[in-house]
Order: C-alpha cells, then structure tokens, then sequence
C-alpha cells in the first residue's frame, strides 16, 4: 500500500468517528438509523461498536453491511416495519459543494437510494479525494435487469455514453451493473431522471433529486462539516 492510499484510509476512519459523534448528538432514543455500504461505511460501523446500546434499530443498505451491524451487536430491522429512518450514514464515489453524489462503486445504489429516500436527513461521509466540482469522472453505476441488458447498453450510448459490464458482479437484487463513462452530469438532476426513463433500468448512482443534507468531509486539516 502507498502513502496515499494509507493516507486515504486514515481520512476516511477520522471521518468515520466524527459521524458515529453525530449519531451520538443527534438520533434519537427511538429513531432508527440507516447504515450504508462501502469501505468508509465499514469504518463507520467499526465506530458505531461503542454506540451500540444507544442504537436501537439500524436499516442496512445491503446484505454485507447487515452482517457486520449484527456482528457488533447492533439489531437490523426491515425497512418496511422501520417506517420512516431518521438519520442515514453512507459514502460516495463522488460529491459536490451542492451535495449531489455519484454511489454505488459497490454495487449497491438501489438500496442505497430507497434507504436515502425514507432518511428525513442523509449525512454523507468522504475523505476530500472524493470532492468534485463536476460530477463525472467516475463511471456512473447503472443497475439493469439481465434482460434488458444489450437495450439498456444501446440507449445509454444514444445518451453519449459508453457503459461497460461490470464483469462477475450481481447486485443484492440479482441485477447487473453497467458502469457507464463519457456522459455529461452538469445537469446531474436531469441526467438521473433521463436514465431512470429507461425501461430496464432498475436505477442508476446519480444521487441529485435526493442529495445528502450534510457532508462530514476528512481532510488533511480536520473533519470539516458542509450543509445544503
Ligand atoms: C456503495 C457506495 C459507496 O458509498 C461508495 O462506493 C463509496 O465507497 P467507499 O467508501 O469504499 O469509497 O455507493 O454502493
């Protein structure tokens, strides 16, 4: 592992901790917390260890994250008993100053997303690397029914994109990725609707119609907090 890469990982834990703080500040007794999936998500959960009687009730965003809550101790409810998740926690690949995301380098934005929409506050966690003015220059995760796979792939190159087969991978929903360059985000809220038009797509990583309300964001200089 390089110094970057080192240096990488020790941002991503500083942030970790400055978000299990802010659960501990900010969910409530009976509010159900909604966990996201990644590697600073893994980092966050490691943090919550300590919080885990404070925490009555998590929702995860995947099948791997629901493992390592239960393995700290922390319950994992359904979503659809939860009812509505007061503060949800998870990563990105990308992020602006205004909040919106590309997610779902692991494969699981659909959960993600629905997670995202039952959160009255999402509380998105990076280290700096992960700041973008423009969202873009990491492919775009799009989840696709098997199915539609070669028709999907046809529209998103119409769009001006060139999608690529995430090869070996199925979603937790038993769908393929396509992981999708080239396509123009300046309007990442139009371009989240466009590509969810169309038929096969399950979803895709833009995360602009519903951003996160608040970025823990690890820099060199410190955890620095940025709302919408
Ligand atoms: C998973 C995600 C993650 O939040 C995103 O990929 C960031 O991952 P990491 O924290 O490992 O950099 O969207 O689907």
């Amino acid at each position: 592992m390089n110094q970057n890469q080192l240096k990488q990982i020790e941002l991503k834990q500083n942030v970790a901790r400055a978000a299990a703080d802010y659960v501990a500040a900010h969910l409530s007794m009976e509010g159900v917390l909604g966990v996201g999936t990644g590697s600073t998500a893994n980092a966050f959960i490691e943090a919550l260890a300590p919080l885990k009687g404070r925490i009555g009730a998590a929702v995860a965003s995947s099948m791997a994250t629901e493992t390592r809550l239960k393995a700290i101790g922390i319950p994992v409810v359904d979503l659809n008993s939860a009812g509505d998740i007061e503060l949800y926690v998870d990563g990105a690949d990308e992020i602006t100053r205004h909040l919106a995301m590309i997610k779902g380098g692991g494969g699981a934005l659909t959960r993600e997303k629905i997670v995202a929409a039952c959160a009255r506050t999402f509380v998105c966690i990076a280290d700096e690397t992960k700041l973008v003015e423009v969202l873009g220059q990491f492919p775009l995760p799009v989840e696709v029914i098997p199915m539609a796979r070669s028709y999907v792939a046809r529209q998103l190159v119409k769009m001006g994109g060139q999608p690529v087969l995430r090869e070996g991978f199925l979603t937790d929903n038993g769908n393929i990725i396509l992981d999708v360059r080239g396509l123009s985000l300046v309007d990442p809220s139009a371009m989240e609707s466009q590509i969810n038009q169309i038929v096969g797509v399950v979803t895709n990583g833009i995360f602009a119609r519903r951003g996160a309300n608040v970025l823990l964001l690890g820099t060199a200089h410190g955890v620095k907090t940025l709302t919408r």
